[in-house]
């Protein structure tokens, strides 16, 4: 079973191969699929900057691609420097994982010195989700 360091240095390796000329902001992410199969993204910028993709939907569009559709969680890695890494995730991301994930969802960011963990239901509370289109 993977333990939470082992999950976090995944994310820490993804994002070694981030691309973020633009910010110098450099995000991983390590996502775990119910297979328990790792997944990893990373941001990629744009000089047009609103088409920049986030680490995190970026892990969740490898795992997607290769058929994983239920997870267990996230782990998230990033900043100018990897010794700053705390990266909550951004809203957009957030929501995107609601598409997906359910309540119980863990999303895990922080440094050596400091984690934080919660599930999703926290970080996303009344989220606008299919329910919502139901008649
Ligand atoms: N970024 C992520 O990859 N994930 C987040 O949750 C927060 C922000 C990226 C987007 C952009 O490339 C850089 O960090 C600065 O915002």
């Amino acid at each position: 079973m993977l333990n939470k360091k082992e999950w976090m240095d995944a994310a820490l390796s993804a994002r070694e191969q981030a691309y973020a000329p633009y910010s110098g902001y450099k995000v991983g992410a390590a996502l775990l699929g119910k297979s328990g199969k790792i997944y990893l993204g990373f941001n990629i910028e744009n000089a047009a900057y609103s088409a920049t993709i986030c680490a995190e939907r970026a892990a969740f569009a490898a795992a997607l691609t290769q058929g994983e559709r239920e997870f267990e969680g996230i782990a998230i890695a990033g900043g100018k420097a990897q010794a700053e890494s705390n990266v909550p995730p951004c809203g957009v991301c957030r929501q995107v994982m609601a598409e997906f994930c359910g309540p119980d969802f863990l999303v895990i960011w922080g440094n050596e010195e400091h984690r934080e963990q919660h599930p999703l239901s926290e970080l996303l509370p009344f989220s606008f989700s299919n329910k919502n289109l139901e008649e």
